[in-house]
Formats: C-alpha cells, sequence, structure tokens
C-alpha cells in the first residue's frame, strides 16, 4: 500500500526583503503510513503550517516532491478523500452551527441534513447547533471544524493545532475523538504544540526546527530510554553491592533497593539473583524520555534558549542522581 503522505527533498522559499530568498521548508523528506496518528512537531516558525499547505496544494513547493494518498499534492481526486482544519478557522460568525455545516456540505456537493446533525452530535453540539457561532467558546468552535472535517468521511485528515488553547476536558474530547478517527481507519496529520496530547495519541512523529526535520519514528522508538528501574525489597547489602558495576546506579535505604541498569547490561540477572537471594521484587519499569526533553534537546541545540533550556534540565535531574549516589 502506498504511503498516506510522501515528501522527498521538498523545499520552500519566500522572497523577503531586498529580494534575498528565505528557505522555511529545507529539503524536508517525511513519510506517514496509512491508518497512524502523525505528529509534526516544531517551534513557533519552524515550517509546520507551510509543510501542510503545500501538501494541500494551497501553496507550491519551491522544489522537491509531495504526494498524498499516492497522488501528486493538489491532485483534485485526492482532494475528494482528504481534509483540513486550520489553525485559525475563520466561520460567519451570524451563522448557526448547522448552517455552517451546510454551507461546507454543499460546498462537498453533499446533500444530507441528517449528516451534518449527526457529526454535530458526535463532537457534542445537538444542543447548540441552532446558536450563532459568535456565542461558541474557542473550544465548541474547534469542534465544529472537527465535524466539519468529517463531512467527506475522509481517508487523511489534517489537523493543525487541534487542541490550541482549550481547557483539559476539551483537551480529552478532540483527543478521544482523533484517536477514534484512527480505529475507523483514517489516517491523522497533526501538527500540534501540546506535547502531552502528542505523547498520548501519536503512533509516529517528526520533529522540524528552522525548516528541517531533526527527529522523524515511531514514538516508542524516540522516547525509549534504553534504562530499567527495578525497585526491590528483603535485600541485604553485600547482594546490592554486587550489582553495583559499570554505570549501574544502586541505591539503598534499610533493606530497600532500587536499581537504575542499562536495558543490555541484563537486568533479568539481577531479578532472579534477588529472587534466588529472598528478596521482593517490587516494580520493574522500563525508563521512558519524555517527549519534551527529546523536543527541546532537538530544536534547542543551536538556539540561544539552550543555555537557559538545559540549565532547567539539570537542575531538575541534580535531587535524583543526589539520591541515587546514596
Ligand atoms: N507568505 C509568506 N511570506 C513570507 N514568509 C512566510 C510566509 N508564510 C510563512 N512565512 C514564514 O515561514 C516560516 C514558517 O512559517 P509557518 O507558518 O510554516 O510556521 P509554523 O511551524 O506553522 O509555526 P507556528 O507554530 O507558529 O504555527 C515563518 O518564518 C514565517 O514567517
Ligand atoms: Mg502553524
Amino acid at each position: 500500500m502506498s504511503l498516506a503522505i510522501e515528501t522527498k527533498q521538498l523545499v520552500k522559499t519566500y522572497s523577503g526583503r531586498k529580494g534575498k530568498e528565505i528557505t522555511v521548508v529545507n529539503g524536508i523528506d517525511l513519510q506517514v503510513e496509512p491508518g497512524e496518528i502523525f505528529g509534526f512537531l516544531g517551534p513557533n516558525g519552524a515550517g509546520k503550517t507551510t509543510t501542510i499547505k503545500i501538501l494541500l496544494g494551497i501553496i507550491y513547493q519551491t522544489s522537491g516532491e509531495a504526494s498524498v494518498l499516492g497522488r501528486e499534492a493538489g491532485d483534485i481526486e485526492a482532494h475528494k478523500e482528504l481534509s483540513y482544519l486550520p489553525e485559525k478557522p475563520y466561520y460567519y460568525e451570524h451563522m448557526t452551527g448547522l448552517e455552517i455545516m451546510r454551507f461546507y456540505a454543499d460546498l462537498f456537493g453533499i446533500k444530507d441534513e441528517e449528516l451534518c446533525k449527526r457529526l454535530l452530535n458526535r463532537v457534542n453540539l445537538s444542543t447548540d447547533m441552532n446558536r450563532p457561532i459568535s456565542q461558541y467558546s474557542k473550544g465548541m468552535q474547534q469542534r465544529v471544524g472537527l465535524a466539519q472535517s468529517l463531512l467527506n468521511d475522509p481517508k487523511l485528515l489534517f489537523l493543525d493545532e487541534p487542541t490550541g488553547g482549550l481547557d483539559p476536558i476539551a483537551h480529552i474530547e478532540i483527543r478521544d475523538l482523533i484517536l477514534q478517527f484512527r480505529d475507523e481507519g483514517k489516517t491523522v496529520f497533526i501538527s500540534s504544540h501540546e506535547l502531552s496530547d502528542v505523547e498520548r495519541i501519536c503512533d509516529r512523529v517528526a520533529i522540524i526546527n528552522k525548516g528541517e526535520i531533526v527527529k522523524q519514528g515511531r514514538l516508542d522508538d524516540l522516547l525509549a530510554g534504553g534504562r530499567v528501574e527495578i525497585t526491590a525489597g528483603s535485600v541485604k547489602q553485600e547482594l546490592a553491592d554486587r550489582f553495583r558495576t559499570g554505570d549501574t546506579v544502586v541505591s539503598m535505604k534499610d533493606d530497600r533497593v532500587i536499581i537504575d541498569i542499562d536495558e543490555e547490561a541484563g537486568p533479568n540477572e539481577v531479578i532472579s539473583a534477588i529472587v534466588g537471594a529472598g528478596g521482593v521484587i517490587n516494580s520493574v519499569i522500563p525508563r521512558r524520555i519524555r517527549l519534551e526533553d527529546l523536543f527541546l534537546e532537538s530544536v534547542a541545540m543551536d538556539n540561544q534558549a539552550k543555555g537557559r533550556v538545559m540549565g532547567r534540565m539539570t537542575e531538575k535531574k541534580a535531587p535524583a542522581e543526589e539520591t541515587a549516589s546514596n
């Protein structure tokens, strides 16, 4: 099966002041598999919306290739099977939620009032569908946007900042809807600054910085810490000391021990040795890197912010390191 989205060496330049060219997307290669939720992350101005607009055929690339659902970006046939929720959706404020749905349905040539109502119901707006948009909160407007984006039963959805500025309950509602889209076999491409949302729902991500992809892959692989934390009780000091080899960190309090060990260094042997000596294993937790840390490391490398951000991260780590060496 072909990829849902693919770009090869995609470049977009604008002419800036005094005719100087500004490259805002600089040779990006993206691969999005069908049926996955793909997160597109990056700081403000990194090139996310520009890339989405190229994929939708709203603007043209300067060079490189972009394909969507196996067709060239902008292809009319592909358009029938995709939808787009812009980062700043604009609605005629005097229209009601239902009128907006009818308006967009008309654009797709769909004359199905029941479908409009069903979709509004799906995003929890059935009781508000006859109120004008001017009376909708931001979260309600975002939900109309999602309902509208489902009108053509798309195979591929582009959601640019779908949860930006929403309260925690609205976040959860929209996250759940996006997970349902995946369950229905749809591909979802999300640009977002909400790293906790991305961490919860995305299968794969790409991080873009200054127009270049700096990380791309399965979230589980990118966040795999490569280390395991074993917590055990009823462990004798002599046994705990035996585990202090290489970069394994052992911290002991009374007969409770926490062992932080590299996956490759054999956590199973440690567990067997503890159990064999009459100890009790309380937990074995594979340690994951936080997406926030991965993001900061990926995008802060050449910024002045690096010093500040990394300084903060080191400060945060200090107490844990202190405990571990006790
Ligand atoms: N029409 C344009 N002419 C010139 N420069 C533009 C134009 N549109 C966007 N840019 C520039 O392209 C860069 C990338 O913008 P883009 O909107 O793609 O960023 P983004 O990653 O979506 O950011 P945000 O997270 O703030 O939404 C920015 O520096 C922006 O100023
Ligand atoms: Mg944007």
